[in-house]
């Protein structure tokens, strides 16, 4: 069967919990690495800039045997030079997984329903779920994640998403804070409390960041404007005034909270300098845990 991870709803709880439980087995193993992508070729296409995403699956691909091959935001034009199920059905006559970063997320959807091969979303505007596998692998390793507190501060966006469905399903407690007009919508927020009900975790809403931060053991913030939001940086400023994670909105938070950012920062926008840089940050775990729950999601989808 293909199998196709577009948002983090592909995955249930207890397959997210697999996945993690192979990348921590995979992270102590040192010697030989995989070879579950051995003679397997996957597309990365791009529409977007990347770091940490694009290095993490070359790496995570060439890790488990694979080739990969990389296409950058101006060279397929998808929607403008070919249509997604155009670009998908010859993708998939030379690919054995595409990983696709786009705007809409009907393009993963169209990609995956024309290609015959796998697709994973590598961020699009509506989810960014590898990146909430990474994180929730992070929480695991600090301090763990059931029953604990995770304040998000800032923009109901794709990480945010992404985020809470993942940590709802491993027990959290989810807070999520955000400006009006900028708030995780609403059958996102059920969809996570969903997973919560069966978890034994919660989410919640509301607009005050201190009383999301209030002793929580997670504090995580993403960028006020996403990317391709540009045009409305200056209103996004506007509206995220208070929102920013800084030394005093960390103190409220347990004495040994970790703080998380899925980075980029906009560093002085939605965190200082001082807590991206401080003792609780752990966001560098955070970047390097994208290879290892990628290189995990892989393994399992193609094991
Ligand atoms: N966090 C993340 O997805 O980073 P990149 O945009 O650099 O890939
Ligand atoms: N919300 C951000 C995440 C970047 C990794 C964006 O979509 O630009």
């Amino acid at each position: 069967m293909t199998r196709s991870v577009l948002s983090i709803g592909d995955l249930s709880a207890s397959e997210i919990g697999a996945v993690l439980d192979l990348a921590l087995e995979s992270k102590r193993r040192s010697g030989p690495r995989g070879s579950e992508l051995a003679g397997k070729t996957a597309l990365l296409i791009f529409q977007k800039p990347s770091l940490r995403t694009r290095v993490s699956f070359e790496l995570a691909v060439s890790n488990l045997g694979g080739r990969p091959l990389y296409l950058s935001p101006p060279e397929v034009g998808i929607g403008e030079r070919e249509s997604p199920e155009d670009v998908g059905s010859v993708a998939g006559r030379y690919c054995d997984l595409i990983v696709c970063r786009t705007f809409d997320q009907t393009v993963l959807e169209r990609l995956a329903a024309s290609s015959g091969v796998p697709v994973i979303n590598a961020l699009s505007d509506w989810e960014h779920p590898c990146q909430a596998l990474a994180d929730v692998l992070t929480i695991r390793e600090h301090g763990g994640t059931s029953g604990r507190c995770l304040a998000y501060v800032g923009d109901g966006n794709n990480v945010a998403r992404s985020l809470a469905a993942a940590a709802a399903g491993e027990g959290m407690h989810v807070r999520l804070a955000s400006p009006a007009g900028y708030e995780l919508d609403a059958s996102s927020v059920e969809d996570a409390a969903l997973r919560a009900r069966e978890s034994g975790g919660s989410v919640s809403t509301m607009s005050d960041p201190e009383e999301a931060v209030f002793g929580a053991d997670v504090v995580y913030t993403d960028t006020w404007t996403s990317m391709g939001q540009e045009l409305e940086t200056k209103q996004r400023h506007e509206a995220f005034v208070g929102y920013q994670v800084d030394v005093n909105l960390v103190a409220k938070a347990s004495p040994d909270a970790g703080v998380m950012h899925c980075l980029p920062a906009h560093r002085g926008e939605e965190i200082s300098d001082e807590v991206l840089d401080g003792p609780q940050s752990i966001v560098l775990d955070q970047a390097e845990n994208r290879l290892h729950a990628q290189q995990a999601l892989m393994a399992w989808l193609f094991g």
